[in-house]
């Protein structure tokens, strides 16, 4: 099965590489202003669907755009075909595939496939994290002043967003800094592998983040929701760190942000 799953998720690679910079402005919609797709999307994840099927028959699906019947059981996917796609549009090469299988309710295995790197990350649950065969882990740094942290930015309510990036100025005036790289799936793979120490989002969906999870978490690190609780997935807040400093960064996300919008 596990081979199976790899070589779908490189073809569907290879597809969204093979179509970088071919993408016309007219190609290109607009489920909202922020929020972008093309064709390239939405064939990655028809290959996607088809090549997880047969891995793993009767399996259904939770994905991003929606190309299949989206279903509840026992074995799903958690999909994201393209995370990253305003980098791909506009030839920024750091876009990634995110695949998590779910069983029972629970992440069992997750991939994220940093496409233009050539780098398949993988865990599997209890079995640690993996960068193309090599075992990950995450940073041993555990002073959040030494902290390289990776954040995305939430659209909507203008006054949220504000007060979202209270965080941003706290970490670049008190911490090593902080980079906006694009792709979250990415974001957490990076973390796992010990780059960042940390990253956190707000409003990301459970596909952005299924397969970055159990990755971090199977490379030594600890995923919260802001607060500290396990409703990362659907809850749409994700703190993700090396374990070393989520208390110092789930404090400067309180004060300077959830204290805010309250
Ligand atoms: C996006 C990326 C980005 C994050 C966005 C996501 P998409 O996914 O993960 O890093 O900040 O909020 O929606 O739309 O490229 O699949
Ligand atoms: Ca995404
Ligand atoms: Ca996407």
């Amino acid at each position: 099965m596990k081979s199976k799953v790899e070589q779908t998720i490189k073809e569907a690679g290879a597809f969204i590489r093979a179509e970088a910079g071919k993408v016309s402005v007219q190609q290109i919609e607009h489920k909202s202003l922020n929020n972008l797709v093309s064709y390239v999307d939405k064939t990655a994840e028809e290959m996607l669907v088809k090549g997880l099927s047969e891995a793993l028959p009767d399996s259904v699906f939770l994905t991003e755009e929606a190309t299949v019947e989206q279903g509840e059981g026992e074995w799903r996917w958690i999909i994201d075909p393209l995370d990253g796609t305003t980098n791909f549009l506009h030839g920024i090469p750091l876009f990634s595939v995110s695949v998590a299988l779910e069983h029972q309710g629970e992440i069992v295995m997750g991939w994220v496939y940093d496409i233009m790197h050539d780098g398949l990350y993988f865990a599997e649950k209890g079995k640690g994290a993996f960068r193309n065969g090599k075992p990950i882990s995450v940073s041993a740094q555990d002073n959040i002043e030494y902290a390289l942290s990776v954040t995305g930015f939430p659209y909507g309510k203008p006054e949220v967003v504000e007060a979202y990036m209270n965080i941003l100025l706290y970490l670049t005036h008190e911490t090593r800094g902080v980079r906006r790289l694009g792709s979250a799936a990415i974001d957490l793979a990076y973390v796992a592998e010990g780059k960042f120490e940390a990253f956190y989002e707000y409003k990301l969906n459970a596909w952005d983040v299924a397969a970055g999870s159990l990755i971090v978490q199977e490379a030594g690190g600890i995923i919260t929701d802001f607060s500290g609780g396990d409703n990362y997935l659907f809850g749409r807040q994700i703190i993700a760190t090396n374990g070393k400093i989520t208390k110092d960064l789930m404090e400067v996300i309180k004060t300077h942000f959830l204290d805010k919008i309250l």
